[in-house]
């Protein structure tokens, strides 16, 4: 399977299909010029925007900025990953993909191989006791007391490790070479000083939880004991094909099994997810045992707009709250949602879900708490909002979490919030914060790309850019537009970008997107704007207009906030003037 696919290959490849072919199997293509059209599948719209480049070989998306070459196509739209649309494209032209390795990868391809199969043997073998040990019915119970059916037993793999210490061992491990593997796949335990038993199986008499990976291959297990024993749950070692910090657990089932996945809820327990399951909610993914990390949370992103974070309303449950909120904050770009479900105190999903079934439960989560409103809440339980000061630490304590989001509307919006909360004009709020800047996630990449120089002015700029970028995507939008003198005011640098594009596009109103690029990139605008249409982005196709009357409207009221907050504290100074006031001019403004 693995190994370097030559480049050489992948040239090949891509000479000998044609995109148009590729694309239209997806979408009817109509063929425009020298290019083709058709309706975007990667959003939903009327007016075809999408649009297919044969001389490039190169699709590109007015509508949504989805672009890429035959590939990349696939890649968005069977959410695969490169190697895979390789594998894909390569097999729809009959062509064998051929691999080049070091004898250092072959070698641990091979050995991961064996690690996958004895692992697939031993799930079929949990799953076979399932149905045929002599003791098999006590699983069962217990599985049907946890109210599971025998067909989400099925779709999870769900096994029985019967007791004894070489169940597996004997029936997988049939010769050395089967036993070296079991070992390293950590289903065997190795313990010289036990004369009895020197080597025996992990799990024992246990319930099995099959932990498949993004491929659906089997690459750990979890057992829960049947009664109260103690560990509730044993889970495979860290093997070579098993990195716990890095799976999900149900991932593969939610994706197999939910027709068009649009968010992914978050829980604690594998009996969570598969509870949600039975109850129809197919799309809960667990992590094991650790903490929800932005690794993770990448992950689940890429697949879905919207994560619902799932906790008991308890403490522990609202501190875990809190670092998940900690985790997500460098990835809510414009666009994706996150909000935090709290169940009621004792209850997890699974007993929860159980008890006011499935209408009860997605209500539930259909109302579960926004991101910013459990941001705001928590950091308002540590303060008196009641005084000056209280508001003022706030501001402070929310400034370093505010810093990790991205870069756009949404960051402009929760910092507005926070001036709304704490009486604190944002640019002000947000002039204090650049002196003390979050210290940033190691793995947060994001945040450390968008981190701004000079954050007042950084603001206004992505705003501006998303005001241009909406433009190119809509040029109509600004036929209305009459405020340019008092939007000329404003001091930041790209508002300067934004009027010109505004001017430009005034004066052409019936181009059409391309046309409008064209002109624009005739101009020395033009590097910059490809620099703005490549960065990766999720602009709405509804509400374009909208969301650019939007944005002029939060630049155009700033603007006027910080003048009338100057004339009052002009007016103030004057007054303190003329009555020969000696006491210190008012600092803190109006409230
Ligand atoms: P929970 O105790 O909440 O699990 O632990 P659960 O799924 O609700 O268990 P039951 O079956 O309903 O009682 C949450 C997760 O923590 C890990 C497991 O991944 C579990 O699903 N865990 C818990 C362990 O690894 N070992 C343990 O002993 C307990
Ligand atoms: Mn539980």
């Amino acid at each position: 399977m693995a190994g370097r696919i030559p480049q050489s290959f992948i040239d090949d490849l891509l000479g000998r299909v044609d995109i148009v072919d590729v694309i239209d199997a997806y979408t009817t293509l109509k063929k425009a010029g020298k290019n083709y059209k058709g309706l975007c599948p990667f959003h939903s719209e009327k007016t075809p925007s999408f649009s297919v480049e044969p001389d490039k070989q190169f699709y590109y998306c007015f509508g949504c900025g989805a672009g890429g070459n035959a590939l990349g196509f696939l890649m968005n739209y069977e959410n695969l990953d490169y190697v895979e649309a390789i594998e894909k494209l390569a097999a729809q032209v009959g062509m064998e993909v051929p691999r080049e390795e070091s004898s250092v990868a072959q070698q641990t391809r091979e050995k991961n191989q064996a690690l996958y199969d004895v692992l697939q043997q031993s799930a079929r073998y949990y799953q076979a006791q399932l149905r045929q040990h002599p003791d098999k019915q006590r699983a069962i119970d217990y599985l049907k007391k946890r109210g599971l059916s025998g067909e989400i037993a099925r779709d999870f793999a769900l096994g029985y490790a019967p007791p004894g210490w070489s169940n597996l061992l004997e029936a997988v491990g049939t010769d050395e070479s089967q036993k070296k593997a079991l070992l390293n796949a950590g289903m065997l335990i190795e313990n010289p000083d036990n004369k009895k038993h020197p080597l025996y199986d992990r799990f024992r008499d246990r319930i099995i939880y099959p932990i498949r990976d993004n491929r659906g291959r089997i690459i750990a297990f979890g057992g829960r004991v049947l009664g109260d024993d103690k560990p509730k749950y044993l889970n495979s070692p860290e093997t070579p094909v098993f990195h716990k910090g890095e799976e999900l657990y149900g991932l593969y089932e939610a994706r197999k099994n939910t027709r068009k996945l649009e968010r992914f809820l978050i829980v604690e327990g594998y009996m969570d997810v598969i509870a949600l399951a039975q109850h129809d909610i197919s799309y809960a993914v667990a992590t094991l045992g650790t903490a929800t990390s932005t690794n993770h949370l990448r992950r689940l992103f890429k697949l879905v707009p919207e994560v619902v974070f799932c906790f008991d309303g308890d403490n522990a449950g609202r501190e875990a709250a809190w670092r998940a909120l900690e985790q997500v904050l460098p990835l809510m770009e414009d666009g994706r949602t996150a909000r935090f479900l709290f169940l009621p105190d004792g209850e997890d999903p699974d007993t929860q879900v159980r008890k006011v079934g499935n209408a009860a439960f997605s209500k539930q989560l259909g109302s579960a708490t926004q991101l910013a409103e459990f941001f705001f809440q928590a950091l308002g339980e540590k303060v008196d909002m009641n005084s000056l000061e209280g508001r003022a630490r706030l501001g402070k304590m929310a400034l370093p979490y505010i810093d990790k989001i991205p870069r756009g509307i949404y960051h402009q919006l929760i910092l507005d919030q926070l001036g709304v909360i704490t009486g604190v004009d944002p640019a002000r709020l947000s002039a204090m914060g650049s002196t003390s800047p979050a210290p940033p996630t190691a793995m947060d990449t994001v945040s450390v790309r968008n981190r701004p120089p000079a954050r007042k002015r950084q603001i206004d700029k992505s705003l501006c850019m998303k005001a241009v970028n909406l433009i190119l995507l809509k040029p109509s939008i600004v036929a209305t537009i009459g405020e340019e003198d008092e939007l000329a005011e404003i001091e930041a640098p790209d508002i300067g970008l934004l009027l010109q594009v505004i001017a430009l596009a005034k004066q052409h109103p019936a181009s059409s997107t391309p046309e409008l690029l064209g002109r624009i990139y005739a101009t020395p605008l033009g590097s910059q704007l490809t620099q703005l249409l490549n960065r990766e982005q999720i602009t709405p196709t509804e509400g374009i207009e909208q969301e650019f009357r939007e944005i002029l409207a939060h630049l155009l009221e700033g603007h006027r906030r910080r003048q009338s907050h100057h004339s009052f504290l002009e007016e103030a100074r004057q007054k303190l003037h003329s009555r020969r006031n000696e006491a210190p001019g008012g600092e803190n403004g109006p409230e």
